[in-house]
């Protein structure tokens, strides 16, 4: 039997982080250039039920059985047996590699998710439907993040723009004009998980504050959806500049997202903001036409670590 691959891009959320988890709206965009790969090759000689799984980006080289039912990688592979109703797999190496930095804002956690339950589900001849495989990578997401928003694992899944409202169908965007963005890497690790609790314990001890944050981020993302979809991406620049505001105030930026920021309309960008948990990982510019290098170039000599210009379109090809 030929080896089974299957692969997910990584993700960016335009705008709503943080909002989303408490129902306001998020726009979050796939982001191409980066993929995590599962590769699955039956093992004939080993014993059934026997996985045998390298991740070797995490250092992780280890069967199955000896891994805790809490470890992600093993959560994604016995809910999707679950959801195929079979108790066992038959001998196989599982094979898991990716390109995007983890805890990072990129959708690393869910795009392994996704690329392994896909290429098992393929692996066992019963292919899971986008909803389901959705549906899986979200119960992972919950070991990450404690309670996720469901953005990352739904964005993708589809590798489509997407507008996204908690416990809502997904509604996905229209995008007449196709634009770039260009994303910068702090460098800094920062775990979603952290923020978001961070983020719950302070807006208990002060809700009205946050409530009213939380909807002007709502508004935000409304109002960039409109722009999205009438085909004036420009406008989106300062609406990104009003979101950071917001998140400065949610207390998620850092000194490295905010001076990354400050580098980008230096350049000439207009607008920019800190993409994702915050507090490190990665922020977006919206580039002027035809300056995303530029813009780029000021991002590393800002101390980015590493860059990508991606486009947003209305299919990701
Ligand atoms: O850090 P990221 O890009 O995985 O996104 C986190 C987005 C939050 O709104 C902060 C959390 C969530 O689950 O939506």
């Amino acid at each position: 039997m030929p080896a089974i691959s299957a692969s997910a891009p990584g993700k960016i959320i335009l705008f709503g982080e943080h909002a989303v988890v408490y129902s306001q709206p998020a726009i979050a965009v796939p982001v191409l250039q980066v993929r995590a790969k599962a590769i699955l090759t039956a093992n004939p000689r080993g014993r059934s039920g026997s996985v045998h799984i390298q991740a070797p980006g995490i250092g992780l080289e280890a069967e199955l059985e000896a891994l805790p039912d809490q470890h992600p990688l093993a959560a994604a592979i016995q809910a999707t047996l679950r959801a195929l109703d079979l108790k066992r797999i038959p001998a196989c190496n599982i094979r898991i590699t990716s390109t995007i930095p983890v805890a990072a804002g990129l959708g690393s956690g869910a795009a392994v998710s996704v690329a392994l339950i896909r290429g098992l589900s393929n692996f066992l001849g019963q292919p899971l439907q986008d909803q389901a495989v959705s549906e899986i990578a979200y119960e992972v997401e919950k070991i990450h993040h404690g309670t996720p928003s469901g953005i990352d694992n739904t964005v993708i899944t589809t590798a489509l723009p997407v507008f996204f409202v908690r416990e809502m169908p997904i509604e996905f965007l229209d995008v007449p004009l196709p634009f770039t963005i260009v994303i910068g890497d702090t460098g800094v690790r920062s775990p979603t998980a952290l923020t978001v609790a961070d983020v719950k314990l302070a807006r208990e001890a002060n809700p009205a504050d946050y409530d009213r944050t939380f909807h002007e981020i709502g508004e935000i993302t409304r109002s960039a959806r409109k722009a999205i979809e009438n085909g004036k991406p420009d406008e989106l620049g300062g609406l990104m500049g009003a979101n950071h505001a917001c998140l400065q105030r949610l207390g998620v930026s850092s000194p490295q997202l905010d001076s990354l920021v400050i580098a980008a309309h230096n350049a000439g960008a207009f607008g920019a903001k800190l993409s994702g948990g915050g507090r490190g990982g990665n922020m977006i510019a919206l580039p002027q036409p035809g300056s995303a290098d530029k813009i780029a170039e000021a991002l590393t000599k800002a101390g980015a670590t590493r860059t990508i210009i991606t486009e947003v379109k209305q299919r990701a090809i």
